[in-house]
């Protein structure tokens, strides 16, 4: 059984419904800080089966003491943690709580149950502002620009060092580029509960007049048409690499680090531009100052993922943006009174 922590979320929906599909039993904790059980009912119309669901929190030692006694949980997939970078700032002890002592406290408590096999969510954040693209996993790590930045290289810190400590270990870092889309059915996908801080979030919301306009933030980066460059990949690509990540890491042990992107960066404008193709109409937009903590390109270099995992993206910009569009439609306000029947 795999226990996937955050597995309400925006990703970890994707990624119990991939396991489930093969043939994994599933037990998901989340404490549904950011997210609904709705994804969870979802996910089981999907699969044909449920995944057990226990709402808790991944810091509590007790709790997780009690769930790898309760199950037969022989390896973890760490998702739960908070993302938003602007509310990281503002609030950096919930931010080192949730997402470093999180996963210590996890890491503790697979240590007692003797359960070795984690993969965790990283992200190229953790590169900071590379001097070099594409980015492969041996780029020197950078210095984060926020607090969010900072605590998942810190998890990362204490995830080496426990794979040092104790040859048992077998855990998978996975640095994700930029998730989007949705599951192809329309009943996954992102559901920010505020105003969403990322690009393709905030533009769906605009497509269906929820927001007024997208504010491109800084048209005058050194790249082909002044806007921002990012590496977007898939959420159901995102989800199979975790799938052959968890495989690899069967044979695998010690520390492994994994870039999982496409590989093929595309600017703001160009994301808008096929956006606008995929709704059939222009969408409103400004052009605002640069956000700050931001770069001015990111995209990843995927080869050790595919020689190691056999992983590669199968989807491309455009299938990402109309399944997200689809999801947008379907479900205007998320998994909330407004959405599909389910
Ligand atoms: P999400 O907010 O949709 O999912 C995170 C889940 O964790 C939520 O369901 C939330 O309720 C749960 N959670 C938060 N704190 C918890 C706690 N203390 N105990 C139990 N559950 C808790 O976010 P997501 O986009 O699905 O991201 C999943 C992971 O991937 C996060 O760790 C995030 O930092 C990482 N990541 C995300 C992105 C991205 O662009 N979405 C990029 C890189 C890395
Ligand atoms: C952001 C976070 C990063 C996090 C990642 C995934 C910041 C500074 N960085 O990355 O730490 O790992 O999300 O969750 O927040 N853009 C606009 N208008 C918008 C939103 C975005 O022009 O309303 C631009 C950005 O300037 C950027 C691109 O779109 O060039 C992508 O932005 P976003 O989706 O927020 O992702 P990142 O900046 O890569």
């Amino acid at each position: 059984m795999i226990l996937v922590t955050g597995g309400a979320g925006y990703i970890g929906a994707h990624a119990v419904l991939a396991l489930l599909q093969n043939g994994h039993e599933v037990l998901v904790l989340d404490n549904l800080c950011n997210s609904s059980s709705a994804s969870l009912e979802r996910v089981t119309r999907l699969a044909g089966r449920r995944p057990q669901f226990v709402m808790g929190d991944v810091r509590s030692r007790p709790l997780l003491d009690k769930l790898f006694a309760a199950y037969p949980i022989d390896a973890v997939m760490h998702f739960a943690g908070l993302k938003a970078v602007g509310e990281s700032v503002r609030e950096p002890l919930r931010y080192f709580e949730t997402n470093v002592s999180g996963s210590v406290t996890l890491c503790q408590a697979m240590a007692h149950a003797e359960v070795f096999t984690l993969v965790f969510s990283s992200s190229a954040t953790v590169y900071g502002e590379s001097e070099t693209m594409p980015i492969s996993e041996s780029a020197a790590l950078g210095l984060p620009t926020n607090p969010y930045g900072h605590s998942k290289l810190m998890a990362e810190h204490v995830m080496r060092s426990v794979a040092h400590s104790d040859p048992r270990w077998a855990i998978g870092l996975l640095r994700y580029f930029n998730p989007i889309g949705a599951h192809p059915s329309g009943l996954l996908g992102e559901a920010p509960k505020n105003i969403p801080n990322n690009l393709l979030p905030y533009l769906l919301q605009v497509a269906l007049k929820q927001l007024p306009a997208l504010r491109i933030y800084g048209d005058d980066y050194p790249t082909p048409d002044g806007t921002g460059i990012r590496d977007y990949l898939h959420v159901v690509d995102l989800a199979e690499g975790h799938l052959m990540a968890l495989n690899r890491l069967r044979k695998q042990p010690g520390i492994s680090t994994w870039n999982l992107g496409t590989g093929r960066g595309y600017s703001v404008l160009e994301v808008l531009k096929a956006f606008e193709k995929v709704v059939g109409k222009t969408m409103p937009v400004c052009v605002e100052p640069r956000r700050s903590g931001d770069i001015a390109q990111c995209w990843s270099d995927p080869s050790k993922a595919r020689e190691e995992l056999g992983w590669e993206s199968k989807r491309d910009l455009n299938c990402m943006l109309e399944d997200a569009w689809r999801w947008q439609c379907l479900n205007p306000n998320g998994y909330g009174a407004d959405a599909m029947a389910v």
